[in-house]
């Protein structure tokens, strides 16, 4: 189920799966496999990162498992109505510290990366993300049981194949029928002359 609402309206062409990627927040019944959730975590994995360090973790859990709560809980306020129906939630890390004495600058831009690898792959597979800042990131870093002095929890993902809007509350309904839109290219990119 697409929603031609949310393609993006481009300047100039770009490559389907980036115009047809948006933050979903409404997510039907069905389960993501084991075997399709490898498939996601594979595209992250072959991401680019500095030296190769992949500076990334993934923990999560499928919606009828015993632990989707204790992820769920990690959520903001703004975030819990929404994602509690994702088939999947799951918490990105980022590994800043591989010592203690040498902090990965990159880390972060590498576990994004990534997750939008994880992210398109998903979408080719008519699976939807939402990147999520709004949650506990203690709590999170604490339930993933990475060293703190290495692994930050940068953010969150619900997954999950698209419902439609008419089963969210507002606001999220609204902003489920909105159009994306996006600065020019002109104010925030230009030619060194
Ligand atoms: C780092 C990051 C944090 C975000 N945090 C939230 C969040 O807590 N709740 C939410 O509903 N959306 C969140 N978003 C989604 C953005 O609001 C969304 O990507 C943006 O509005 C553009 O919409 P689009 O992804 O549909 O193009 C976040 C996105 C990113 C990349």
């Amino acid at each position: 189920m697409t929603s031609s609402i949310k393609v993006a309206d481009t300047q100039y062409p770009i490559h389907e799966l980036l115009r047809n990627r948006w933050s979903a927040r409404s997510f039907s019944d069905q389960s993501i496999s084991s075997y399709d959730m490898n498939r996601l975590l594979e595209a992250a994995s072959w991401s680019f990162s500095a030296n190769n360090m992949q500076p990334w973790r993934y923990v999560y859990a499928h919606r009828h498992s015993p632990r989707f709560d204790d992820i769920w809980n990690c959520l903001a306020g703004g975030n819990r109505p929404w994602a509690k129906n994702a088939a999947a939630l799951v918490i990105c890390l980022a590994q800043t510290n591989r010592n203690t004495e040498k902090p990965n600058v990159w880390a972060s831009h590498d576990l994004g990366a990534a997750n939008m690898n994880l992210i398109l792959q998903a979408l080719s597979m008519d699976i939807y993300a939402h990147v999520m800042g709004g949650f506990d990131a203690p709590k999170a870093l604490a339930l993933s049981q990475a060293n703190p002095d290495e692994w930050e929890a940068v953010t969150m993902l619900a997954l999950g194949y698209l419902d439609a809007p008419d089963q969210l509350e507002e606001p999220f309904r609204t902003r489920e029928l909105s159009p994306r839109t996006r600065k020019s290219i002109v104010d925030f990119a230009w030619e060194l002359s």
